[in-house]
């Protein structure tokens, strides 16, 4: 099933039973005694992905309790070795490997017409902390179905790489930033200064028709947010990101729920006015905020039901800290008493706070799933918060934006890539097949990439 009919009737395959497994436990990977970024390989191949430091491995105990599925990270920073999305299973060997698209930040699995399909960012990342590209989606095969980014924004701006979404299969929300000029003297910056503002818009992803469209600047003031222009806001280039857009929501009523990190709030806006109906956290909350409910610089917030919302709190940026460490957080809200109240909240294995990034995801049986962003550890809890595993991908500047599970499915078009080394008495051949889910080995472990030793089928 995974060699050329020739090559396997030649030779008796004979499956290594391990294929590259992550570390468990391992002090010299967490020393850096094996790199900044340790890494993995594939004989035939030039994949070289990160390799996992497991701080707490799943056991005889936690293994029922586990979720199904794939890990999802996207390793990036200026230790690794190969940035891009890596599909691993949960001994961490690579599963699919999608370098070729570059450093990317969103990668998810998401609905497009009814079935999964990935849906990553490529493009250029911007010095000022955004980027400008395009939102790829791929389907079971591999195969980019759809290629969609911004329309009709100013200055031409592109999608960012912030979040994407797809809603009822066909639509998808994008985030953007737009520059324009702007006196900051009244903020302390240049008269003939440059503002970014936080933009998202709704497309249709086959037509590219704009549903919607709304832009920062039209609703909130700089004043409500909590930076200054500092060394920012004198070019296109180097605008004053006052308000940071990292995420968008939508919930039944096709409202909007929109996330600025500079102004620690979230906006909930009318779909159809985009006027700002509530404001959740920041300077001036539209609701009375329960004990342990103030987060700050978050990402990644999500309704989970009518009257709850998830986020991960960062708890700090580069030049502030707020809290002693970042958190996942399940807010209840009441928008008659307009009350937030802390309904649960998920801790991190390495108590520390997130300069950046990070997201909470909630799984279909109520495990939790936290990527920790700027720093490289990401985890699994059980539906009563228990950890059940914690991971480590690097040890120097190695980031991944979010860490998700996902069920994937994948068929690669590709044949596996084959290698053969040895002496005719022991030859060793070893295959790898980028993506393909379904291919088993041996037992009856699924080793998607994988090697296979052989033997010949006599021996001399
Ligand atoms: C299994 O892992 C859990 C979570 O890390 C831990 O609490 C428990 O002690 C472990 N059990 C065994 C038998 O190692
Ligand atoms: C994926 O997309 C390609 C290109 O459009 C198509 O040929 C292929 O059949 C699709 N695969 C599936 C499983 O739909
Ligand atoms: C997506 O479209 C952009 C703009 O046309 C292009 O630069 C990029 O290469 C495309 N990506 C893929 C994977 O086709
Ligand atoms: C606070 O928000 C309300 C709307 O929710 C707005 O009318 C009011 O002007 C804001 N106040 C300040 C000081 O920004
Ligand atoms: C936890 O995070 C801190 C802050 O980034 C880092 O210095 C430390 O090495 C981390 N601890 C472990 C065990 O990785
Ligand atoms: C065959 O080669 C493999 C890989 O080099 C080696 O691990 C193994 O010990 C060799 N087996 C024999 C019987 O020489
Ligand atoms: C992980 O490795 C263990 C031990 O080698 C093996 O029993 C298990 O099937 C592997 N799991 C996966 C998902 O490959």
């Amino acid at each position: 099933m995974l060699l050329p009919l020739a090559l396997s009737t030649a030779l008796l395959l004979v499956p290594l039973a391990t294929a590259e497994q992550a570390y468990i436990g391992n002090s010299d990977y967490d020393s850096g005694a094996l790199g900044l970024s340790p890494t993995q390989s594939f004989v035939g191949t030039d994949f070289k992905p990160v390799q996992l430091n497991f701080q707490l491995a799943a056991n005889d105990s936690t293994e029922g309790h586990l979720s199904d599925g794939f890990l999802f990270i996207a390793p990036r920073g200026t230790d690794v070795e190969q940035a891009g999305a890596l599909i691993l299973d949960q001994n961490g060997t690579v599963v699919w490997d999608g370098s070729e698209y570059g450093s990317t930040m969103l990668f998810i699995v998401t609905q497009y017409h009814d079935e999964d399909h990935i849906l990553l960012w490529q493009g250029e990342f911007r010095a000022a902390g955004y980027g400008f590209g395009h939102y790829l989606l791929l389907n079971s095969t591999y195969d980019v179905v759809a290629n969609f980014t911004t329309q009709d924004l100013a200055n031409d701006a592109l999608a960012d790489f912030h979040d994407a979404q797809i809603w009822d299969g066909d639509t998808a929300t994008m985030t953007a930033y737009v520059v324009s000029q702007r006196d900051l003297s009244e903020h302390n910056g240049p008269s003939d200064g440059y503002i970014a503002s936080g933009v998202f818009q709704e497309i249709d992803v086959e037509s590219n028709e704009v549903l919607f469209t709304w832009n920062s600047l039209d609703h909130v003031d700089p004043y409500d947010c909590y930076t200054d222009p500092g060394s920012t806001g004198d070019s296109t280039d180097n605008p004053w990101d006052y308000f940071h857009i990292n995420a968008i929501d939508k919930d039944n009523s096709a409202n909007y729920l929109v996330s600025s990190r500079h102004c620690h709030a979230l906006f909930y806006i009318d779909h159809t006015s985009g006027d700002i109906t509530w404001r959740l956290g920041g300077k001036n909350s539209s609701f009375t905020m329960g004990d342990n409910t103030d987060f700050s610089w978050q990402h990644d917030n999500r309704w989970r039901s009518d009257d709850t919302i998830s986020l991960f709190d960062n708890a700090a940026s580069d030049w502030q800290s707020d809290a002693e460490y970042a958190r996942g957080m399940l807010l209840k809200i009441d928008t008659e008493q307009m009350t937030a109240d802390l309904e649960k909240e998920w801790l991190p294995w390495n108590q520390t706070v997130s300069v950046s990034q990070g997201n909470l995801q909630i799984l279909d049986n109520g495990n939790a799933v936290i990527g920790w962003g700027h720093q490289p550890f990401f985890q699994e809890y059980d539906s009563d918060g228990n950890v059940l595993w914690a991971a480590r991908f690097g040890v120097g500047d190695v980031q991944s934006y979010r860490a998700y599970r996902f069920e994937w499915t994948g068929h690669p078009r590709t044949s596996p890539t084959i290698a053969v080394s040895g002496t005719s008495d022991n030859i060793t051949v070893y295959a790898s097949w980028n993506g393909a889910t379904e291919s088993r080995a041996g037992s009856s472990s699924v080793l998607p990439t994988m090697r296979l030793r052989t033997r010949p089928s006599f021996r001399p």
